[in-house]
């Protein structure tokens, strides 16, 4: 499995170095403007190589993406502190004009995963640009919302994220929303495990972890400029679905065709992963309050993207 990397800043990196450790991909190919800064990644990830896995990592140009099945893209400039991710659209959908021709021409029939943001946005842009099937052009969307989330009710609860069954839907960003009412622990709803581990979840404890979710990587970017380590290894979660056709179920950014009374709008739902792409979406039941504030967040995803011109 050969995966390329568009963009060896600090996501990219990140993503490659997680592959790496993962030992998920036999080849990862680096494509940078500053060629210098993607031979000095793809050297620094392949020292790490000998104590993990067996992946050849290498920098290239367009051409070297040849034979890749999956691309991430993650050119373009990431947010500066107190920045949305919404005010980088222009400039990063210049960016992609001139990359998602690039990577498709040399490799016509990888699958892109889109990490710039506003990544919904620029997920809806390249399916566009691309003229791909949207099942094949995925953004990572919530996917780190979602880890953000399962990973502070797990801490409240005292158990493991990964026995945390929740999901954060819509924008990647600021609208977002955290799906409390199907949240399970276990096979458990979430307000009932709480009360039997003597943890009760309180409209305080709540809006904190809503807090913290919402507001992570604002607080992220004050303390270090940039957030890299939690998007690279769910960058490489979702390779791993796509290598190893795993049918996951995780929570990205596709352009889809209705949601909450919104049509044609790429933002994060929980969907299937496999070998294909996205494989099935998946529409949990909200209650009323959740279902509308997925219908903001769609609605103002939808009118930005209809602001870009391509
Ligand atoms: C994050 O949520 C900034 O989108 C990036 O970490």
């Amino acid at each position: 499995m050969k995966v390329g990397i568009v963009g060896a800043g600090m996501v990219g990196s990140s993503a490659g170095y997680a592959l790496a450790m993962m030992g998920i991909a036999s080849d990862i190919v680096f494509v940078d403007r500053n060629t210098g800064l993607a031979i000095a990644q793809a050297e620094d990830i392949s020292h790490a190589v000998p104590f993990v896995s067996a992946t050849t990592v290498i920098a290239g140009d367009y051409d070297a993406l040849a034979g890749t099945r999956v691309v991430i893209i993650a050119a373009g400039v990431s947010q500066k502190p107190g920045e949305s991710r919404l005010e980088l659209l222009e400039r990063n959908a210049a960016v992609f004009r001139e990359v998602v021709a690039e990577v498709l021409r040399a490799s016509p029939d990888a699958i892109l995963l889109i990490a710039s943001n506003p990544v919904d946005i620029m997920t809806q842009i390249a399916t566009r640009l691309s003229g791909l099937p949207p099942q094949r052009v995925i953004g990572s969307g919530t996917i780190l919302d979602t880890a953000r989330f399962r990973s502070l009710v797990g801490r409240h609860l005292g158990i493991a994220p990964q026995s945390v069954h929740a999901y954060v839907l819509g924008e990647h960003g600021d609208s977002e929303v955290l799906a409390w009412s199907n949240a399970r622990a276990g096979s458990v709803a979430l307000r009932s495990f709480a009360e039997q581990v003597g943890k009760p979840l309180t409209e305080d404890d709540r809006r904190a972890i809503d807090d913290g979710v919402r507001n992570a990587a604002y607080k992220i970017i004050n303390g270090k400029g940039a957030t890299y380590y939690g998007i690279g290894a769910g960058l490489a979660r979702i390779v791993k679905a796509i290598a190893q056709d795993q049918r996951d179920v995780l929570s990205v950014s596709i352009v889809t065709p209705r949601v909450a009374d919104i049509e044609d709008v790429a933002l994060s739902v929980p969907r299937i992963i496999g070998a294909a792409g996205v494989v099935a979406d998946l529409f949990p039941d909200l209650d009323a309050e959740e279902h509308a504030a997925l219908g903001r967040s769609a609605a103002l995803l939808k009118e930005r993207v209809e602001s870009v011109k391509l």
